[in-house]
Parts: structure tokens; C-alpha cells; sequence
């Protein structure tokens, strides 16, 4: 059972914020913190619960500038329930003698767990037993299962079940000093049978959000009637019930359900009433709970993945890892989400960290849904395609044409990065610069495109796709200067995606120049969007182009910028990350490694010195690199030849053995990245990254930002590298390639995808790979090897030598 679950024999208030992230339970609508029902928000814990999309703004005067932050918002606390023992104190860990204690999340099953076995000080002896989960199977419900047994006692307990909307966003340290209350309130009452109503609305974007609850008592599997007396307050609603019998031998057993709804909700009336009508209709805890784990072993059905290893006892470690980054990742984006106008938090419906925006890390986590669920990538594309307008209107107001899209996303596509941001390291607000990482917009047409290629969509395409890449395409060309004297093109003062370099150390002005990333990303956006003169029906094209409005010398100009544009090097072919990277100091890593141990985040420790990583050779994560993780070496070399640029296998190996010595990790995409290209690129050292990346979360190697929300990208990217680079598997002309590349540490793969309508269950081992495809009416599928290719019918098996 190790392999699937997440298990904690000791309660330490010091790992709480980290537990309660990664205990979350969610459904893709909504999640929940693995908090303690009996906690309140303090120091040590945290209990939010977030709806996808759900997001409000709010006014902050702060630092001589008003700024205006929007949120994903913690909606009213469902969880609140605990007890008290004749009439002592309410339940509270700290305040009672914890004899046994257990929590474990079930990753299978999607369950979460607390036993706790205590003295209450009194010398009665209690065993508190919860599960808890929330609807895979109908994602507006909730429960929570409470079981109270008493060991050496016979008398009462009264209980306390609420719905709390006191709530405000303070999960990130950082943020509490800027305005974080979000909710206002509406309706709190009670209804017949034990209900609990709770309506409250978003202060700015007017969502209402309904919460209803039932709490019902049963011993023996007899219903227990009691009636509670009503607490409340504007924005808080509880029922207290007293003198609940218990004696030894026949445990109280309590269940709490809650249903909940907002008014941006399809098929509804109002968000209240669909609410009251689903906890009506609710059935008991354990019908919940099969019909909830029967969806996750359908879900893990889809996303099934196992491995062996050469190292005893790792592989259960890595394999409880990978599929508990695979809950996750279901848990933020699930087949729910396909009515939903969402996109997936870079941090998860886990906490608040990026306020519940939407960043580039969508790159890393589509090849995973992709090759599973690819409804679900056409989905979260399309929350894109609804912000195409705004992504328009923010090109228009930098002087650009075509969609630039925001760097942080919410709800309606503008752009939602902070401008000043907060350096806990010194106290000092700082200006935020981020937003001109305009590389976003090319994350969104490599996502268009590959999912294009996994699944040959084409009406996505013509209806949303080439519009996005058309429109991307533009907004390249025009933000593409051309230099006389260097007979080129070139990208001026943006962002690479190494958020450490701002800028110039001797510029007041924001950005750097040429930054290789975003010149070769914008080149292949324009081949894309000249592709698709082949790949889409000639009439569809036509329509688009003529609605856009794109005429024959857009497509020149796209086509000469694909052939002239700027990539600067130095030292012997390295790539340079950005124009003038080669003249900054190198840095002395030894020197701040020993003086401060963690130095992750560089560019807080250099800011509190009063020094700026922008004068120095050092990266906050890959950027030069990134291109070795999105291209193969075939791709890139025919990008650099189109460019006129020499490209060997060995300048490769160069620059991989450059930027890693100068890179500090301070993202967790980092070590994904890395560990790629050392795999792909025939360099040792792929799977000690591969394993520290697998770290970032469970470890919370960072020190401090699970607990503010899991990293959704680091999490799809480690998934990525067993199902796609050390397979080596590409989607392109129609045929799914394999180029293995196992890590010697490992010893075999096991795992299931989809690709055109195929479930492919594929086994590799160093020395062969087999590939089986489910009976369907599907046609053949095309399956590529070194050169070759072979048609599999549905149905059959094939082992290929490696
Ligand atoms: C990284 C970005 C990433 C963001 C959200 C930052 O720390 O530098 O690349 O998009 O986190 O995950």
C-alpha cells in the first residue's frame, strides 16, 4: 500500500503547512487543504479551499502606488467540525495527549485519513477516527466521515459542525500585508434536517458562492436523532448538538456533506438553491466514497505508470511519488473542468502562492494531458482562445499588433503580474518586471500545435487554433526590429524566461536584448503559422486570413524574419542567453553556498546585499536550455540552419556543461529541464536531477513554497520525462516515434496513453520495447522506430529489439 499512499505516524506543528498542501483533495471544480477540521487559519495551519476560476481583485495603496491584485479566492471553510468531551475543552491537538497518530492520504483511492488516538487529561482514553473526501464523481460534493470511540469512559459529547465564511487570503506570508478580503456576506440560515446555508459573494467580480451542509449522527448503524441549536453570524453558520451518548463499544459515527455552487456554475438557476438541492439529495458517506473511488480507478486506468530501478527500495519512493503528482494534477485539472471556462494555476488549487494565475508552466503540463486526456488540453486551450481579444487589445497598447498574451493570467485575460513585489529577505518592495516575459505567447502556440499533432484536430484548429498561431504569429513580426547594420532581426527589451536578468546593471531601463529563447520560440511560431498554408483546407485558411485580414506580405515578411533572425554566441559556439550575457561577472557560487547554504533564490539574497543578480552570470532556471527541452536536435538543427547558424552535437554538450554551472535552481521547472536535456543529450547525471525534481514538492525543497501551494509544472514535468523523454516519444507526421533513452539506473517502464483514439499500453527495458494497442474499430495506428515504420491493427502486440 506504500506505493499508493502518503502516510504521517506523528503530528509536528513545525510540517503542518506542507502536509496540509500536499493532502489537499480537489476534483478539477474545487479543493480543499488537508487541514484539520478542529483548525483554524494561525501560524501552523491553513484550511482553503479554492474553486477553478474563481477570482476577485482587490485595492491596495502600498508603497506610494495604489495596485490592484486579483486572487484566486479561499471560499468559506466547509471543514469546520470538532467536539468536546463532557463539557470539556473543544478538541484541539495541542491541548490533549496524543497517545497514536495517523494520517494518510490514498492516492488510489483519493481518500484522506486521520486517526488519533488521545488522553483528554482527565484520564479518558479517545480514538478520533476522519475520512474525508471530495467528489471525483460529482464534483459539488463533499463529505467528511467522523468516528468517536471511547476506550475507558461512558458519558457525552457535544459537536460543532459550521460553515465558515470568515475567511480571508492569508495563506502567503508575503501577500498579508496587501487587502485580502474577498468575500462579503449573503444568506446565513439553516434549513430543516440539520442544514446549514452559507452564501457569500466576491466583493469586485460579484460571483456568489453557495455552500450548504448536512451533519447526521448514527451508532451501529442506527440513525441517531438530534436536533442542533443555531450559532451564527453574518458570514458564519453553525450547529451545535449536545449530549451525544457514547460509551465503550459503540462508537458515534457523524458525517458532514456539503454541496457547493457559484453563480458562474452551467445549468443552473441560482447558485443557492442548486446547492440546497444537491444535499438533499446526497446519498449516505460510503455511496459517496465508491462512487468517488471507482472515478479515480477509472482515472487511474488512464494514467497508469509503473518503473523498476537498480536501487533497492527507490522504486516504491519514486513510483508513490510520480502518482501522487499524477493526483494532483487531477485534482487541478480533471475531466470536469471540460464545461469550465479554466485554466490550470501554476500552484494547484493548493494554495495561494501567483494568486491562482495561470503562467507559461501550462508548457510543461500539457504533453502530460495530452497523451491522456486530450479533452482536457482542447479545453484549457480554449480558455486561451476566449482571451484572444484581451491578449489583442494588450499587443494594441504596447504599440504591437497581433495577441501578446499576459505573462500571469486570471479571470478575463489581462495581464496580472504585480508590479512592485515583496523581497522577504529585506523587507523591501521591488518593482516586478516579469510581465515582459513576452515568451508566453509562444507557449500558447507551441500548446496549440502539439495538441494539433497528438491529435490531428483539425476543426480545433480551423475554429480556434490558427486563429491563436495567426494572431501570435503577427505579434512576433511586429515587435521584430530590423538592424541595418547587422543585416538582421532582433527581439529588443523583453525577458528571457530566467526571471534573475531584468535587465542591463547599467540601465534604468527594463529588459534585455536578443534573448535566445524568445528569438528562436518567435521563429518557430512563424514557420508554424506559415505551415499552416499545407496543413489546414485551403478554404478554412482563406476565411482566416481574409477575416484577419493577413495578406502576402505579412506571410514575406514571417518567412525572411524565419531565415534572419538574431541569435547571439560566444566562447566557442555557447549560445548566448541574452546579448551582452558574456560580459557579466561570473559568480561565486562556492563563496554563497558557504555563507548562506540555500541559495535558490539568488536574487533575494543578492537584493537584501544591495546587489542584483542582472550583473552577474547566473540564471534562476534554464532558459538557453529550454530549447534542448522543447526541440530535438533535428528540430533545432534545421532551425539553426534556416537562420544560417552552425549546429553540432558537440556545441550542444558545450552549453548543457555551461548553463548548468551557472544556473542556481530557483525554479522547480529547473531541474525538469536538466534532467531532459542530460537525458536526450546523452550526458550523465539525468536521473539524480530527475529524482531532485521529483523532490520539489514531498520534500518541499525550496523550503517554504509548497505549503503556499504545489507547483503544478514541476509536478507534470517529472510525469513527462518517464512518459515522453526517456521514451523518447514524438508526435509528428501522423506517427508516434520512440527514440529510448533509458537512465542506466533504470530498468524497465511501464505505461498506458492515448494517442488518435488508441489506448497504446507500451513496456520498455534497455534492450526492448512492447507496444500493445486496445481492441477498438480505430484504424491502424502508425508507430515510428529509428527509420521505420510500423502499423499496429487494434488489438495486437509487437516487441521491437532496441
Ligand atoms: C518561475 C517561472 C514560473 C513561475 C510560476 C517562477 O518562479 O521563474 O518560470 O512560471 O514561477 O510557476
Amino acid at each position: 500500500m506504500t506505493e499508493w499512499s502518503l502516510e504521517y505516524k506523528d503530528f509536528e506543528a513545525g510540517k503542518e503547512p506542507l502536509r496540509e498542501a500536499l493532502c489537499t483533495l480537489g476534483n478539477g471544480y474545487f479543493a480543499t487543504r488537508g487541514a484539520a477540521p478542529e483548525a483554524k487559519a494561525d501560524d501552523v495551519h491553513y484550511p482553503g479551499s479554492y474553486i477553478a476560476g474563481c477570482f476577485n481583485r482587490l485595492r491596495t495603496h502600498m508603497a506610494g502606488e495604489t495596485i490592484e491584485n486579483e486572487c484566486m479566492v479561499n471560499i468559506p471553510n466547509w471543514l469546520p467540525f470538532t467536539f468536546r468531551i463532557e463539557n470539556g475543552h473543544w478538541f484541539d491537538l495541542d491541548r490533549v495527549e496524543i497517545l497514536e497518530f495517523h494520517q494518510q492520504l490514498n492516492i488510489h483511492e483519493g481518500i484522506l485519513r486521520r486517526s488519533v488516538r488521545f488522553d483528554d487529561g482527565q484520564g479518558r482514553r479517545t480514538t478520533l477516527h476522519q475520512e474525508r473526501l471530495v467528489s471525483m464523481d460529482q464534483p459539488h460534493l463533499a463529505a467528511m466521515k467522523t468516528v468517536l470511540r471511547a476506550e475507558n469512559w461512558t458519558g457525552t459529547v457535544d459537536v460543532c459542525s459550521a460553515l465558515d465564511g470568515r475567511v480571508n487570503n492569508s495563506g502567503v506570508a508575503r501577500y498579508r500585508a496587501l487587502n485580502n478580503r474577498h468575500l462579503c456576506p449573503i444568506v446565513a440560515q439553516t434549513a430543516p434536517g440539520n442544514t446549514l446555508l452559507l452564501e457569500m459573494e466576491t466583493s469586485q467580480s460579484h460571483i456568489r458562492i453557495a455552500q450548504a451542509a448536512v451533519t447526521r449522527f448514527s451508532r451501529e448503524a442506527e440513525s441517531v436523532a438530534c436536533q442542533g441549536e443555531t450559532a451564527w453570524e453574518d458570514d458564519y453558520i453553525a450547529h451545535h448538538f449536545s449530549n451525544l451518548a457514547i460509551e465503550p463499544g459503540k462508537p458515534l459515527e457523524m458525517v458532514k456533506t456539503v454541496a457547493v455552487y457559484t453563480s458562474r456554475d452551467r445549468a443552473i438557476s441560482d447558485a443557492m438553491s442548486e446547492a440546497r438541492q444537491a444535499i438533499e439529495e446526497a446519498p449516505g458517506f460510503d455511496i459517496l466514497a465508491q462512487r468517488h473511488s471507482l472515478r479515480w480507478k477509472q482515472l487511474w486506468g488512464q494514467f497508469s505508470l509503473d518503473l523498476a530501478t537498480h536501487a533497492d527500495g527507490e522504486d516504491s519512493d519514486t513510483k508513490k511519488t510520480l502518482r501522487l503528482h499524477i493526483m494532483h494534477l487531477l485534482q487541478t485539472t480533471s475531466p470536469h473542468i471540460l464545461d469550465l471556462d479554466v485554466s490550470i494555476p501554476a500552484r494547484g488549487l493548493h494554495g495561494e502562492a501567483y494568486r491562482g494565475h495561470i503562467f507559461w508552466d501550462e508548457l510543461f503540463v500539457f504533453p502530460f494531458f495530452n497523451l491522456r486526456i486530450p479533452e482536457i488540453t482542447r479545453s484549457l486551450l480554449q480558455y486561451r482562445y476566449r482571451r484572444l481579444d484581451a491578449a489583442r487589445r494588450a499587443a494594441r497598447a504596447e504599440g504591437y499588433e497581433g495577441a501578446m498574451f499576459p505573462w500571469q493570467s486570471g479571470s478575463n485575460g489581462r495581464e496580472e503580474s504585480q508590479t512592485l513585489h515583496l523581497n522577504p529577505q529585506s523587507g523591501n518592495w521591488i518593482p516586478d518586471n516579469s510581465s515582459l516575459q513576452r515568451h508566453i505567447s509562444s507557449a500558447v502556440a507551441f500548446n496549440v500545435w502539439h495538441y494539433f499533432e497528438v491529435t490531428g484536430d483539425c476543426d480545433f484548429l480551423s475554429s480556434y487554433g490558427a486563429e491563436m498561431l495567426l494572431e501570435i504569429a503577427r505579434f512576433w513580426s511586429s515587435i521584430t526590429t530590423y538592424n541595418e547594420d547587422r543585416g538582421r532581426y532582433e527581439i529588443l527589451g523583453i525577458m528571457g524566461p530566467d526571471e534573475y536578468h531584468d535587465g542591463y546593471p547599467d540601465s534604468s531601463k527594463p529588459g534585455i536584448d536578443n534573448n535566445a529563447y524568445t528569438n528562436i520560440m518567435a521563429v518557430w511560431v512563424l514557420l508554424r503559422a506559415l505551415e499552416l498554408r499545407t496543413v489546414m483546407p485551403g478554404p478554412s485558411f482563406m476565411e482566416i486570413c481574409d477575416r484577419l485580414q493577413l495578406t502576402s506580405e505579412d506571410f514575406d515578411r514571417w518567412d525572411d524574419i524565419s531565415r534572419r533572425m538574431h541569435i547571439h554566441f560566444h566562447e566557442c559556439g555557447i549560445i548566448s542567453q541574452f546579448e551582452g550575457y558574456e560580459k557579466l561577472h561570473e559568480f561565486d557560487w562556492e563563496g554563497y553556498r558557504t555563507k548562506y547554504g540555500d541559495i535558490h533564490r539568488l536574487d533575494r539574497i543578492l537584493e537584501s546585499e544591495d546587489d542584483t543578480p542582472n550583473r552577474y552570470k547566473a540564471s534562476k532556471q534554464a532558459d538557453v536550455l529550454m530549447l534542448f527541452y522543447l526541440f530535438t536536435t533535428e528540430e533545432l538543427g534545421e532551425l539553426f540552419a534556416r537562420l544560417g547558424y552552425t549546429f553540432d552535437h558537440d556545441t550542444v554538450a558545450r552549453n548543457i556543461d555551461y548553463y548548468m554551472a551557472r544556473t542556481s535552481h530557483g525554479s522547480t521547472l529547473s531541474q525538469v529541464v536538466h534532467s531532459w536535456v542530460l537525458a536526450r543529450f546523452d550526458r550523465p547525471g539525468a536521473w539524480p536531477l530527475f529524482c531532485q525534481a521529483l523532490r520539489s514538492d514531498v520534500e518541499d525543497i525550496q523550503g517554504g513554497t509548497t505549503p503556499e501551494g504545489i507547483h503544478t509544472g514541476a509536478m507534470a514535468g517529472t510525469v513527462d520525462l518517464i512518459q515522453r523523454c526517456f521514451t523518447g516519444i514524438e508526435t509528428r507526421e501522423n506517427t508516434l516515434w520512440l527514440n529510448p533513452a533509458l537512465p542506466p539506473e533504470l530498468r524497465s517502464l511501464t505505461f498506458r496513453i492515448h494517442y488518435r483514439g488508441h489506448m497504446l499500453n507500451f513496456h520498455l527495458t534497455p534492450v526492448s520495447v512492447r507496444v500493445s494497442t486496445e481492441p477498438s474499430a480505430q484504424h491502424p495506428v502508425r508507430i515510428g522506430l529509428k527509420d521505420d515504420i510500423h502499423e499496429l491493427e487494434p488489438g495486437q502486440i509487437r516487441e521491437f529489439p532496441l
